[in-house]
């Protein structure tokens, strides 16, 4: 994929930006995929966008978007989340983007991130560096977790909540704080030019992470799965961080899985209630 290619497919995206400021700006109608998992129009319209164009420029590329779903993988493919932070958007609160990558066999060579209230684009390819519109971003500097800002999310799925809140609870004491953004690409891109100084989270998609890894890689930062293995963006765990508090957050998460039972036994109660 040369400059030119990668050119109009940022056009693409800032163009999808702004069909997602439009509906922000009305009442839209909410439709569930699961008990809180959102979808609404504009989920729909920039993914519908987004595939027509890249299809017609790209033809042999195959196109893979959450509301599409995954289908057997070609060697050449673009992942798409139209809008990542769907919660966010149906609620208006502020944080919210569009999450682009280009895969050659398995290989992530090109990621955008496009939050359009802020315009603000993070882009990365491979081997070139990663950057926020023309400025180069780099992780932060950060050693010490006690002095770190973390991310995380809380994923639909009550089968994974335990896990998370298991992780939230460990690592909460040590950091300085962690904030939960609602847009898993944000906040690998906020990780990337040092917003944040790491992220977790589990139950991810591909399309939620596969820009993000790239950029956060240019950017000099690290992203492995919670038991320290490479990740994937199939992984669907992660730990992201700019690579000098990583083995801490590790540490931390090893001593927190041999003591899950507490929130497995928790979550049962509170679903049980629940439901
Ligand atoms: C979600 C966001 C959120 C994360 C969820 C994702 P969506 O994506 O990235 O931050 O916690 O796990 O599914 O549904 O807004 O595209
Ligand atoms: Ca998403
Ligand atoms: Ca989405």
């Amino acid at each position: 994929m040369d400059n030119k290619n990668f050119e109009i497919i940022k056009e693409l995206v800032f163009e999808a930006g702004k069909i997602l400021l439009d509906f922000y700006n009305k009442k839209l109608e909410i439709n569930f995929k699961g008990p809180r998992d959102l979808v609404t129009i504009a989920d729909l319209t920039v993914e519908d966008f987004l595939k027509k164009n890249l299809q017609r420029e790209f033809p042999l590329i195959q196109f893979i978007g959450e509301e599409g779903g995954l289908s057997t993988k070609k060697e050449r493919c673009f992942i798409v989340d139209p809008l990542d932070g769907t919660t966010n958007f149906a609620h208006h609160y502020p944080a919210f983007c569009i999450s682009l990558a280009y895969m050659e066999k398995e290989e992530i060579l090109f990621g955008i991130i496009y939050d359009p209230l802020k315009e603000e684009m993070f882009f990365a390819r491979k081997g070139e560096g990663a950057f926020l519109n023309s400025t180069k971003i780099s992780v932060s500097e950060q050693r010490e977790l006690k002095k770190s800002l973390l991310a995380t999310g809380f994923p639909y799925s009550d089968i994974i909540m335990p896990r998370i809140l298991n992780y939230f609870n460990h690592i909460l004491p040590y950091c300085q704080g962690i904030r939960r953004g609602g847009s898993a690409a944000l906040d690998l891109a906020y990780t990337a030019c040092g917003r944040f100084d790491g992220f977790f989270e589990l139950g991810l998609k591909p399309w939620d992470v596969a820009a993000g890894i790239l950029i956060l890689e240019e950017a000099g930062g690290k992203t492995t799965t919670p038991n320290g293995k490479i990740a994937t963006p199939f992984s669907g765990e992660y730990v992201a961080t700019n690579g000098k508090i990583h083995d801490q957050i590790l540490d931390i998460i090893s001593n927190a899985e041999s003591q899950i039972n507490f929130f497995k036994d928790y979550f049962t109660r509170i679903i049980n209630v629940k439901n």
